[in-house]
């Protein structure tokens, strides 16, 4: 570790725990270290003196280890989801938490949506299982404009996917906890709009936060309600959805199809069913990966906030859980 000297800019010494075990992490940690040059960093599982600790920019850290740093003020996830800190039982109380809020990882998300959108939309799966039997087959298309997209969850990653897809011209529906007001889309809201908002969404994509509430939301009852043929796109928590649920509705036909980009267990075990289903399509957890670039600003730009003694910008709601 590099020794720095204790006060620069007239900070006071600090210590910021990072831990983040991605590709990419050691990027995001040089970039955030470039950054806060008067900031020490320690890399998890090497803390040293735990008071030190006043920031910690983490990502599945080992649960309870959070709640051994007495002096921490800010908790920082380096991606846009927090349910790895709040399924921490001993996550300490009173200690503000921030996620990022990326336009450009909004952009690589709705990217990823529209094209398995598109892919559902103009039956590639079919005519790739056509090509597989050298079967020339026309089958019948719809307008984009008499397909019904919906997309649960109209938060950042939400709303940039429904922007990316209304050039299309597809009918497009949004399911959020409180009303959300976005041009072109048709907006559900709570709990008791869900039955109505699944009924009529042929292609849907979740991109929910996993809490309590959610977690198993697309189990038998929510599949059950999706018009036949229906396709999902699960780009945000693999246990938003129930597993063996999704596998009855592929093989009894109330799905076409699944694109799933994230599991109840990652990496997904190798005898899981998923793997090899004829309906199918897997990607590793990829949809809308942090960027360095840009994350490494925005983390650095919190711990400054923090630093002055201001509030974290965005800071999420520890209430609502996202
Ligand atoms: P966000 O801005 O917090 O938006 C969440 C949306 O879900 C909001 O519209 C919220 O409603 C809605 N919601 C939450 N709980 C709900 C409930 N019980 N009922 C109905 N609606 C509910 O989150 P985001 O930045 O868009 O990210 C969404 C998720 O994507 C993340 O939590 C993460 O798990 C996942 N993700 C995945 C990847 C990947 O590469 N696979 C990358 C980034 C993120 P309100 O608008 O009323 O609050
Ligand atoms: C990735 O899954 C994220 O939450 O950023």
């Amino acid at each position: 570790m590099i020794a720095l000297p204790p006060v620069i800019e007239g900070y006071p010494a600090m210590a910021l725990l990072f831990h983040c075990e991605w590709e990419e992490g050691e990027a995001i940690r040089e970039g955030l270290s470039r950054l806060l040059p008067d900031v020490e960093f320690r890399v998890w599982p090497d803390v040293g003196d735990p008071a030190d600790i006043e920031f910690a920019v983490v990502w599945k850290l080992p649960h309870g280890r959070l709640a051994g740093f007495p002096n921490l003020k800010a908790i920082l996830s380096p991606g846009a989801g927090v349910d790895h800190l709040f399924e921490d039982p001993a996550l300490p109380e009173g200690v503000p938490i921030a996620r990022l809020i990326d336009p450009l990882m909004a952009g690589r998300m709705a990217e990823y949506t529209a094209a398995l959108t598109l892919w559902s939309h103009r039956k590639f799966d079919v005519y790739a299982d056509l090509q597989s039997r050298r079967s020339w087959r026309q089958a019948p298309q719809k307008d984009a404009g008499d397909r019904r997209v919906g997309i649960l969850g109209l938060g950042a990653l939400g709303r940039a996917t429904t922007r990316r897809l209304r050039p299309f011209g597809f009918a497009l529906s949004g399911w959020s906890r409180t009303l959300k007001e976005e041009p072109g889309v048709t907006s559900r809201h709570g709990d008791d709009a869900l039955a109505d908002f699944l009924s009529e969404s042929e292609i849907l994509v979740c991109l929910l936060p996993l809490t309590p509430e959610t977690r198993g939301l697309l189990g038998e009852e929510a599949l059950g309600r999706l018009p036949r043929g229906a396709y999902l796109i699960n780009c945000a928590r693999g246990s938003l959805v129930v597993e063996a649920d999704l596998l009855a509705a592929l093989d009894s036909g109330r799905l076409s199809g699944a694109a799933l980009d994230v599991f109840d267990e990652e990496p997904l075990p190798q005898d899981n069913p998923l793997w090899t289903h004829p309906k199918v399509r897997i990607t590793p957890h990829v949809s809308s990966l942090t960027a360095p670039e840009t994350a490494a600003p925005m983390l650095a730009a919190q711990v400054r906030r923090v630093q002055r003694g201001e509030a974290l910008d965005r800071p999420v709601d520890r209430d609502a859980g996202y």
